[in-house]
């Protein structure tokens, strides 16, 4: 399988991206593996102008949009990982999020594919907080909508910006977890 992993978080050495990396590493053991920083990407937020829904699904804005949704759409796993930001996702992943519409057009290279999907979600909260679930619901819906599989789901609780980079236990039973998809 080729495996997508878009990190949300804008820190390059903080607990999502210690996270992804551990699940990156039992991912490559059985499927190629690509992680984005969405970051380090431009996105500007949709404008609901529906260019993309004319001309065949290509957001017109001057970004990186139709780069990754390109990869997001001929992937057949993709990771969506985020620190929570006030009970949901980064701003920055959901921007990449909302442009799953460009692709909901007709005549658009659909996103509708048999595609599997995880969901990683890391907060300052302890995992019984609701946002955790609140997240993976989001999550859920879309996969629901677009026909997609969840296949990997985990909350986790890290304040500081190193606490997951110290928990060599959690970063290995992430590693074995993604290890089995
Ligand atoms: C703008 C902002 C909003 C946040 N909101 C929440 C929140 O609602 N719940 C929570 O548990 N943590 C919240 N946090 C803390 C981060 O989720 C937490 O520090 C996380 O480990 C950051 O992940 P990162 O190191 O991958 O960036 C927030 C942090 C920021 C910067």
């Amino acid at each position: 399988m080729n495996a997508l992993i878009l990190n949300g978080s804008p820190r390059k050495n903080g607990n999502t991206s210690h996270a992804l990396r551990a699940i990156a590493d039992g991912l490559a053991r059985n499927h190629a593996v690509e992680t984005l920083n969405v970051y380090d990407f431009k996105f500007l937020p949709c404008r609901n102008c529906d260019a993309c829904r004319r001309n065949g699904g290509n957001c017109i804005q001057a970004d990186d949009t139709v780069r990754i949704i390109n990869k997001i759409t001929n992937a057949d796993l993709v990771v969506f990982g985020s620190p929570v930001y006030w009970w949901g996702i980064s701003a920055q992943l959901k921007d990449v999020v909302d442009k799953f519409y460009s692709r909901e057009g007709e005549s658009a290279p659909t996103l509708r594919t048999k595609k599997k999907i995880g969901i990683v979600a890391v907060g300052a909260e302890t995992t019984d907080d609701p946002e955790y679930k609140l997240i993976s619901d989001q999550f859920r819906c879309i996969a629901s909508f677009l026909g997609w599989e969840v296949v990997l789901d985990e909350a986790i609780s890290a304040a500081a910006v190193d606490d997951l980079a110290k928990d060599a236990a959690r970063l290995a039973a992430l590693t074995e977890t993604a290890a089995k998809l």
